[in-house]
């Protein structure tokens, strides 16, 4: 009789075999997979929006994809989702794109990422606990290119005309300075999960 006990438990591990909720590390994989399809498209589909603005109708106008649109994007993907999605910073434009904690240290992680590997992956997802219910961050490090330079470089290679609409809507921007192949900001994805 022990004998078959015993092999039960190793043949299942003992979380299954006695009915209870799955470990964190096993839903991980599963959490991660589907956070990721809804997560990942997003950048690829920014940058391309917005350097065909900036090609057809200049950066003034591409301001708006970067302000407008890409916090739309996150919106109607949240409200889809359920998940709170958005985009945040250290250097942030938007005071409301401020990274907390825990963005903080995965943009740190990616920072070192890339500066090892230019085509580093730049993606973290750990199960958390806040106010003693469960979630999953996520974060997806969004790295400059040269078409971010046009609002994001350094102040003195941005056009005049771009610096005073900047200086206009964000008269505390911090998100200038940049050069290609650095972390700009992450995705960030809190998503409830019981
Ligand atoms: C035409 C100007 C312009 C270009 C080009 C541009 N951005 Fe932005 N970016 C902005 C503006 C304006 C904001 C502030 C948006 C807001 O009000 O939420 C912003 C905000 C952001 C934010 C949110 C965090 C913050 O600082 O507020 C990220 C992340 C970001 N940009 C990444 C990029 C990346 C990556 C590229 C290149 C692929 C890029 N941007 C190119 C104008 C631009």
């Amino acid at each position: 009789m022990k004998k078959i006990v015993l092999i039960a438990l190793t043949l299942f591990p003992l979380t299954t075999y006695a009915g209870v909720e799955k470990s964190e590390s096993d839903r991980l994989p599963d959490l991660l997979k589907t956070t990721k399809e809804v997560v990942d498209p997003m950048p690829g589909k920014l940058k391309t929006l917005l350097v065909d603005e900036i090609t057809n109708n200049g950066p003034i106008k591409a301001i708006e994809v970067c302000s407008t649109l890409a916090p739309a994007m996150a919106k109607t993907a949240s409200q889809k989702t359920g998940w709170n999605i958005k985009r945040v910073s250290l250097k942030y434009r938007n005071p409301e794109a401020k990274a907390d904690k825990w963005e903080a240290k995965a943009i740190n992680g990616f920072e070192k990422e890339l500066a090892a590997n230019t085509d580093a992956l730049m993606e973290k997802g750990e199960i958390v606990k806040i106010n003693k219910k469960q979630y999953f961050r996520y974060a997806k490090g969004l790295k400059t290119v040269k078409e971010c330079l046009l609002c994001h470089g350094k102040v003195e290679n941005i056009s005049p005309e771009v610096n005073a609409k900047l200086k206009e809507v964000y008269p505390k921007d911090l998100a200038t300075g940049y050069e290609i192949n650095q972390v700009r900001g992450i995705v960030s994805v809190i998503r409830p999960i019981d």
